[in-house]
Formats: structure tokens, sequence, C-alpha cells
């Protein structure tokens, strides 16, 4: 492939992975996204009570976009199939929830029918995945994302809106199971409401032998929220769990990895600090984004968007796509600001985003 064939950035970056979110609905409101339940206000409220009177009710910041603005996956396979085309070899599924839309498995199919995808894994917040998983690892699934912010059930409930504890549980279990690994498990750690929990999930991941990712938390909540003060450095989570567990650095399995690498006890267990606020790892960022509703973004934190829709609706031809996608791609920004007195937090949460 010569440089013309690839997706390539003016930083010099190869674009090889797409996060593909197939719906921005959700059925939880995690307090860092879709804050819209009377304990996330409280949540809020508590931590500065006088300096964000304007937060102090709870919002609906967010509406779902209108189905027909959301691609079909016959759309979204092209999309897939042209970016590959273009080296891309790395597909993630992600929402809102993934699983609330019907048929995933036939979409799973189509991407696997490609033959150019390597790796194709889904987050899910595990509320529907019992039910799906055996349907998702025949359709070819070759590994999937669970979120579990807590293991305690009513502090579950307070970060997710949802009592959903035992279901995530039930899919860990089922994904090992059904070899979907390494199962991996994203707890999102927020100072006052589970840091406190950082010993409980890095033993948790020791006996079950998953990948635990413990992740910084971002400024991608609908209800504009996010302090500083909330956030958990990733180095602070590290000294935690080395109080509770021996830790030991794992090499980097590629240039592009978002989390720093430890193995935990002396099982298989590992350990991911995912540390976006306090160590950006933009450099080597080699992702970008498709929204449900066909939009590219080329970060998370992007405020400009790229409609495909116009011409994936259009009967354009898969060369003007991939000549679109290049010239994107090409432009995608050095990183995110956050932190610094540019920066702008983005319109969409992270359920419209993809995660
Ligand atoms: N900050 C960090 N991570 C987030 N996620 C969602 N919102 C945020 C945020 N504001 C992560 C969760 C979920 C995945 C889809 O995205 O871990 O598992
Ligand atoms: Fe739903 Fe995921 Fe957002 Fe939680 S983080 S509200 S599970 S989309």
């Amino acid at each position: 492939m010569t440089p013309s064939e690839v997706l390539q950035d003016t930083h010099k970056r190869i674009i090889r992975d797409l996060r593909v979110s197939i719906t921005d609905r959700c059925n939880f409101r995690c307090v860092y996204c879709l804050p819209e339940t009377e304990e996330a206000a409280n949540f809020y409220r508590h931590q500065r009570p006088d300096e964000h009177p304007s937060k102090q009710e709870t919002k609906l910041c967010y509406t779902w976009k209108p189905r027909a603005q959301i691609l079909t996956y016959e759309e979204i396979t092209r999309m897939i199939r042209v970016a590959s085309s273009l080296g891309l070899n790395k597909v993630r599924i992600t929402g809102g929830e993934p699983l609330l839309r019907r048929n995933v498995e036939s979409l799973i199919e189509s991407i696997v029918a490609l033959g150019t995808i390597d790796d194709l894994s889904l987050t899910s917040n595990g509320t529907h995945f019992p039910r799906l998983a055996k349907r998702l690892k025949e359709a070819g699934l070759s590994r999937i994302t669970l979120s579990l912010d807590s293991l305690d059930r009513e502090n579950f409930r307070k970060i997710t809106g949802r009592n959903g504890l035992d279901d995530v549980l039930e899919s860990i279990r089922l994904a090992k199971a059904l070899g979907l690994t390494p199962v991996k498990v994203n707890a999102v750690i927020i100072r006052g409401l589970n840091d406190h929990e950082i010993g409980a999930l890095a033993h948790f991941a020791v006996q079950e032998n998953i990948v635990m990712r413990m992740i910084e938390f971002m400024p991608l909540d609908s209800g504009r929220a996010w302090q500083r003060e909330h956030v958990v450095p990733g180095s602070e989570i590290l000294e935690r769990v080395q109080a509770e567990i021996p830790v030991a650095p794992l090499p980097a399995q590629h240039a592009a990895e978002t989390a720093s690498r430890w193995s935990l006890g002396d099982g298989q267990a590992e350990l991911g600090i995912i540390a976006p606020v306090t160590q950006p790892f933009c450099g080597q960022c080699n992702r970008i984004r498709l929204t449900a509703d066909g939009h590219i973004r080329t970060c998370l934190f992007s405020v400009h968007e790229h409609d495909l829709k116009p011409l994936l609706r259009n009967d354009s031809s898969d060369d003007k796509l991939a000549a679109e996608l290049q010239r994107i791609v090409w432009n995608k920004e050095p990183g995110h600001q956050i932190g610094q007195s540019g920066f702008v937090q983005p319109e969409r949460s992270m359920s419209g985003i993809g995660g």
C-alpha cells in the first residue's frame, strides 16, 4: 500500500482503527455520560455546591437522533469496506448501548465476511449480552469489552442509574466461557463516587483473570458538569492498586496503545490504566469514529464533524467515498486540549460518539 492508499494525517499518523457507534440510545444513565438521574444531580451538586447553581437541576440534556438519520447495517458495512481498502483493519462496535439495536449479529457477520478486519470487538453495558452472547460469538465476534464501575449493588445503581450489576457479572463469566477473550472490563474512576472501590475492582480482576481497565473521567458528560477535581489521575490509580496487589509493567502491544498495562498478581489478570486527561496519548492515535448518524469524528473531542450520509445516500462511488475519507483524515486535529484555556467540550456526550 503506498502512502496515497492509506488513511494518513498531516502528523503522519496512519489510521487503522474505526469505532462505529450503531445507536446513540442507551438503557443506562451513567453519571459520566448521560447524567439524567436524581443521584447524578445529587453527585454533581454535592461536589461543588456554590459554584454551579445552574447545574443543580436534573436536566434532560440529550435527545436521541431520529431513526431516519441512523445508518443502516448495509451503509455501515460499506463504510468499513471502503475504509479497510485504505488499510483500516480494526473495528469496535459501540453505542450508546449497541445491543439495543436489533439483529447486531447480522452486522457482525457482514463485517467478518469482508475478510479485511483482523480484530472485531464490541463494547456493551452487559444488560442484553447474556441473551445474545452465543449468537454474537457464532457470528464471528472476536472480543468484548464490558462496563463495570462498581462491585457494590447500590453504588452500581447510583453510577449507572440501573440495577445492572448481576447482568454484567453474568456477562463477564459468559464471555470467558465462550472464549470472547481477553475479556476487558472498563471502570471509569470518579473521585467521591467509586475511587474507594479501586482495590476491590483490582482484586476482582485477579479473581476472574480478566483485563481491568481503569479510565480517567473525561469531559464527555451530557450535563457538562465535569470538573478537574472529579478526575483521579492515572498515577494515583496505580498507587492505590499497588497498595493492594503487586503489579509489574507489561510491554506495549502496539504503538497506538491507549492503556499503560500492568500484570496484576501472579496469574493472567491485567490492569490497564487509561489516562487521557493527565497523560494524553494523542501523538500515537490511530483511531477515528463513525457516529450512528453517519458523521466521521477524527477525535473524541472534535468540535467539527463530517457528515457522510449525503455521499452514502446519493449513489456516490466507493472511490469518491474513499477520497472523502482520506481528505477528512488528513485534517485530523493534533490532539485534545482538556485543561487548556481553549478547550471546548464537544456537543455530543459519549453515548452519541461511541467509546
Ligand atoms: N469518561 C471516560 N470514559 C467514559 N466512558 C463513557 N463516558 C466516559 C467519560 N466521560 C467509557 C465507559 C464505557 C465506554 C463506552 O466509554 O467506560 O465503558
Ligand atoms: Fe450508556 Fe455507555 Fe453512556 Fe453508560 S457510558 S450511559 S452504558 S452509553
